[in-house]
């Protein structure tokens, strides 16, 4: 936590645990939910610890009043909610903030929400969501930041400096929750709350290291994930709760469950009964459990001190009211509820809209876009054409709603005249909207065929098997582009989608992900030309759901191939070439798909073009010891924007430890920078990596250790589009 006790914190504390009775202390360790304001009322009189939301400031007030004056002793509440991109103004949702390779947008966001959110009274959301996914199958890929540990970790690290400010008592700051811990995303086929079996090389290289920077960043909670891990759920893990987050760690905070992960103990099969169940989740280090309808009686009188002792429950609760002095809750409780923020204000929306126009990613593009002023008819089809479905999948009803594409048009282009046509449905498929698109296509200049998968079809259990465009979307590109009018696709989804079957008709594509209140300005913005995307992809787009789950730094493996498989009977003769498995058709690859994925992350175009200049490493060897103790290596870059278009370039910083004890990634992000680059302009970018880039976790329980060799270092705009470097790390300095 940012906010260690000062002595009178710790006086305050310690006489609270003085005097609080084993009952009143597992109530402080406990966060549920009420229907009504008696409800909430019975349960902050009763010394509950914790309870969501009431929805509104007054509200709040209220129950806060309650715990204050009419429980035992005093104590105020934490008040949590899930403001994951937003509170009342939304932006885009995590996964495209993190497309932006800018960590300010995240930042803002947090900035934003929790100005919103504390002025209702919130002091706690369970935000950010820093689980790496790699399987677009999983809906929960919407929420996080995609499938690099280190973008995850720096965009992680930046929602929790905007939600968390200098200090946790500031005015418009709240706490923050860093979930779910640890390796959620990596649940077996990408369904939802299924298990995980996952090797500690694969936890400490990947999933952890999003947490481990999000705790470094001073994050004020984490929260268990509803996983199992190699048998063990999360919500029992001692030696991930405590081991490796509290004592390794040293994360000072609170450990909440997720919500009824306690109780899931029971079908997970590990525990009979509750009691057993919250004996192993506290004595495994959680802190705080999350009850959908806890009896507080029968949690609070559970525990008997042979189930949880005395220390390990005097912890949890020095953890508790630690944060609620950090929060200030102990000098004043109440926010003014004149002063609630209902609606966005202009700031807000501005704030949001810039994250909204840098989160898009222009996926293909062969000119069409952005539309000039010419061509003169515009016809404006699909799904998404009308549809204020842009706020994405975890949003609360109160969320500032977004506009429509087709009205953001009207009033970027002056085009009242716009037509806009359904062409095709979502849940129903219609070939009469079809038939309707097609007809009026001929009758204009270009189309914008606006399709998407409905915020509904992701976020939490929301998997999916088939991520091709649903209903009959597929078609209706298909229709527009046997038409011979040009068009350009506008693709609203929250997860990445299988785009196969219709890319390569597709002359240029828009990817905006959901976006948030102010989508569709946004949209109309990039379309237009107003602005310029500039978005990478975070998490990459798969061929084909059989790939899954795919993450762009895997190993090599012992038969790597360079071309895809050919779905044909084998074309070589096993007698003339030699033992079978020399051929180089025993290679890594699928017999009926091409290489890689349909777009790689870090992909992405721009209405500029630009030159890298040669990239220069600031030394070419570097010592062990040194790396240990903090060296970093620099690389020097300039860009130079070709075009006659200001705009942004990202320059991404790949390593590759070529022989190491261990196989290792092919590349491996180390860094990477976003860069504003006017027309005709140059300008000079310097990135910089170190120890945690270039260690591997070693095998001989010696932990994170860079061993000594030769490294490439890969430099560009690209995952694919890079030059090579060569960087020497010696066994001396
Ligand atoms: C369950 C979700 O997994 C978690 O992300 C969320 O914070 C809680 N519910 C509370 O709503």
């Amino acid at each position: 936590m940012n906010t260690p006790l000062d002595d009178r914190g710790r006086t305050l504390v310690d006489s609270l645990l003085a005097r609080l009775t084993r009952a009143e202390k597992l109530a402080q360790l406990q966060i549920t939910f009420a229907m009504t304001p008696e409800g909430c009322a019975d349960l902050a009189r009763a010394g509950i610890g914790a309870l969501f939301w009431p929805m509104s400031a007054a509200a709040t007030n209220a129950v806060q009043r309650v715990a204050v004056e009419e429980s035992a002793h005093g104590i105020p509440l934490l008040i949590g909610l899930d403001v994951i991109h937003g509170q009342r103004t939304i932006f885009p949702i995590p996964l495209a903030q993190a497309c932006s390779f800018d960590p300010s947008v995240s930042e803002s966001d947090g900035r934003t929400s929790a100005a919103e959110a504390a002025s209702g009274g919130v002091n706690w959301t369970f935000a950010p969501m820093v689980d790496l996914s790699r399987d677009a199958r999983w809906g929960r890929v919407c929420e996080g930041f995609g499938e690099d540990a280190l973008v995850s970790g720096v965009f992680g690290a930046a929602k929790v400096r905007g939600l968390q400010g200098a200090s946790l008592a500031d005015a418009g700051t709240i706490a923050a929750c860093a979930k779910h811990f640890v390796a959620y995303g990596a649940a077996e086929a990408g369904r939802d709350y299924n298990a995980v079996d996952v090797s500690e090389r694969r936890l400490r290289e990947g999933y952890l290291r999003p947490f481990k920077a999000v705790v470094d960043a001073g994050v004020a909670t984490v929260m268990a994930s509803f996983n199992t891990i190699n048998g063990r759920p999360v919500h029992a893990h001692r030696g991930l709760l405590t081991s490796v987050l509290k004592d390794e760690w040293c994360f000072e905070g609170v450990v909440v469950g997720d919500a009824d992960g306690v109780r899931n103990l029971i079908p997970h099969g590990v525990a009979s009964d509750m009691t057993e169940a919250r004996r192993l989740a506290f004595g495994a280090g959680l802190d705080i459990e999350m009850g959908m309808g806890t009896d507080l009686s029968e949690a609070a009188a559970d525990l008997g001190p042979d189930a949880l002792d005395d220390a390990r429950l005097d912890d949890a609760v020095r953890r508790v009211l630690a944060l609620k002095v950090a929060l200030g809750l102990f000098d004043n409780p109440y926010v003014d509820e004149s002063a609630e923020i209902l609606a966005p204000t202009p700031e807000h929306l501005d704030a949001a809209r810039a994250a909204a126009e840098r989160s898009a990613v222009l996926l293909k593009n062969d000119g069409t876009l952005p539309l000039s002023d010419q061509p003169a008819k515009v016809l404006l089809v699909g799904p998404y054409a009308d549809s204020t479905d842009h706020l994405g999948a975890w949003v609360q009803h109160f969320g500032a709603p977004a506009g429509t594409l087709a009205d953001a048009l009207r009033a970027a282009r002056g085009d009242p005249e716009l037509t806009v046509l359904p062409g095709a449905s979502i849940y129903a498929p219609d070939p009469a909207l079809q038939a309707q698109a097609e007809a009026a296509a001929s009758g204009h200049d270009l189309v914008i065929v606006a399709v998407g998968e409905p915020s509904d079809l992701s976020g939490e259990a929301s998997s999916r098997a088939d991520l091709r465009l649903p209903g009959d979307q597929e078609a209706l590109i298909h229709a527009i582009a046997g038409t011979g009018v040009p068009f350009a696709v506008v693709l609203a989804c929250g997860r990445p989608l299988v785009v196969a079957d219709w890319i390569d008709v597709a002359p240029s594509v828009l990817l905006t992900w959901h976006l948030g209140t102010q989508a569709a300005p946004a949209i109309a913005a990039l379309l237009t030309g107003q602005a310029n995307p500039a978005g990478r992809l975070a998490m990459g787009f798969p061929r084909a759901v059989g790939q899954l789950p795919a993450h762009y730094d895997h190993e090599n493996t012992g038969r790597p191939a360079s071309a895809g498989g050919q779905f044909a009977p084998k074309a070589f003769d096993m007698g003339l070439d030699g033992p079978a498995n020399l051929q180089e058709f025993y290679t890594s690859k699928y017999r009926d798909l091409e290489l890689g994925p349909q777009f790689a992350f870090g992909h992405g175009c721009s209405y500029s073009s630009f030159a890298h200049g040669a990239a220069t490493l600031g030394r070419d060897a570097v010592g062990v010891a040194d790396l240990a103790a903090g060296a970093r290596v620099t690389v020097s870059v300039e860009v130079t924007n070709t075009s006659e278009r200001d705009g942004d370039e990202v320059v991404l910083v790949f390593v590759r430890d070529v022989v190491a004890s261990l196989a290792q990634p092919v590349r491996r992000l180390a860094a990477f920078a976003r860069v504003a680059v006017a027309a005709g302009a140059t300008e000079s970018v310097e990135l910089a990596f170190g120890f945690d880039e270039l260690a591997l976790w070693a095998d001989d329980g010696a932990g994170f250790r860079v061993e000594p060799g030769v490294f490439e270092v890969f430099v560009g705009p690209t995952l694919t589009d890079t030059q090579t470097l060569s960087l020497t790390v010696t066994e001396t300095s």
